[in-house]
């Protein structure tokens, strides 16, 4: 735990540029996203170059809307945070450089975060008790599929993760040869109609006695699924839209069902006494629905605007890990966890 109370946060790892200021890690003050979902949609996937000029376009604007709200404004804050890793290099520059010049500037302490531990923390942003150790957390986001034990606040242990796609980036993909669109996440969860046929069901790779993932053949099903679908509909739209939705379902329904098994199996393992669900997939409601029902002990989830990508995470992973940095520290692209 920090001795620095208020924390301004600042996150530019992907393609928002976020700030936040986060009291005692556990109550959000305010809370900037300015996300640039927009732009990169036109391109179906996440532009580095772009999103690096838009995080200069936009950080001085959203850091300003985070403290504009506090009653004593700057005076308010205790130490600035910033995501150093993993992520996009030229991204995180922007959002590292300038919480130094502020803490220069004002004689703050700056903590360095790595964004995938921090996505953990997001569970601690609701008005119930933070989750007791040890738990087991599952992360699954754009960039990073993750199962660990955490026995306390820095001290996780991983226990797999995936072997190919990151399951957020399987969504994003599946959703383009969908057509579905971008971020293929939510447009998978509204998309999904369950198939006429109930026992169809796309394949599952179980990775038998390891806490592994692999969501590359499930892609792959999908896509000879969807020729399939485009030889069968000889032209009929509807069809074809009708397949897509029901293709849709039946990704999700392997995700969900991989992800929900392996983590009631690494409760079951480790003796844990909860587990957290975090990273950007997490706001996928039936995976929050299925893992509450199967994991056996209670679950602990961010709010769903917390899930994806946000700085008050940032900012609460800094009160709970206060590694403080100095100047001289720089991003780490591949900044590992565990
Ligand atoms: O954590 P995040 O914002 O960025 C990274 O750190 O990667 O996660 C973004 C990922 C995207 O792949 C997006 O498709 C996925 O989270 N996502 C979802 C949902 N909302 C966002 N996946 C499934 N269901 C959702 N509702
Ligand atoms: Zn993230």
């Amino acid at each position: 735990m920090s001795s620095f109370e208020r924390i301004l946060a600042i996150e530019t790892s992907c393609d928002e540029t976020a700030a936040a200021v986060v009291d005692r890690g556990r109550t959000v003050l305010s809370n900037v996203v300015a996300s640039q979902i927009d732009i990169h949609r036109r391109y179906g996937g996440v532009v580095p170059e772009v999103a690096s000029r838009q995080h200069i376009l936009s950080i001085e604007q959203v850091v300003r809307a985070a403290i504009e709200t506090l009653p004593n404004g700057w005076s308010d804050i205790d130490a600035v945070a910033a995501t150093y890793g993993p992520g996009l290099s030229g991204a995180l520059l922007t959002g590292l450089n300038t919480a130094k010049s502020i803490a220069w500037a004002r004689g703050l302490p700056l903590i360095g975060v790595n964004h995938v531990e921090a996505h953990i923390y997001g569970a601690w942003l609701t008005e119930r008790e933070p989750p007791p150790f040890p738990c087991i957390a599952l992360i699954v986001s754009g960039g990073h599929t993750l199962l660990v034990l955490m026995r306390g606040h820095g001290q996780a242990e991983r226990l797999g993760g995936t072997l190919d796609d990151a399951a957020g980036e399987a969504f994003d993909k599946v959703a383009r040869l969908l057509e579905l669109g971008f971020p293929g996440g939510p447009a998978i969860q509204r998309a999904a109609v369950a198939p006429t046929d109930l026992h169809a069901r796309l394949p599952r790779a179980w990775l038998h006695g390891t806490f592994d993932f692999s969501f590359s053949g499930l892609k792959t099903a999908v896509l000879h699924e969807m020729q399939a679908a485009r030889n069968a509909a000889h032209g009929d739209a509807d069809a074809l839209a009708r397949r897509q939705r029901e293709l849709a379902y039946m990704f999700q329904e392997s995700v969900v069902d991989i992800l929900t098994r392996k983590t009631r199996d690494a409760v079951k393992q480790t003796d844990a006494k909860a587990v957290v669900l975090a990273g950007g997939v997490a706001a996928n409601t039936r995976l929050r629905e299925v893992l509450i029902r199967r994991a056996g002990v209670p679950v602990y989830v961010p709010p769903i605007a917390l899930c994806t990508d946000n700085a008050a995470m940032i900012a609460a992973c800094a009160y709970w890990r206060p590694q403080v940095g100095d100047l001289a520290m720089t991003v780490d692209a591949n900044l590992a966890f565990v």
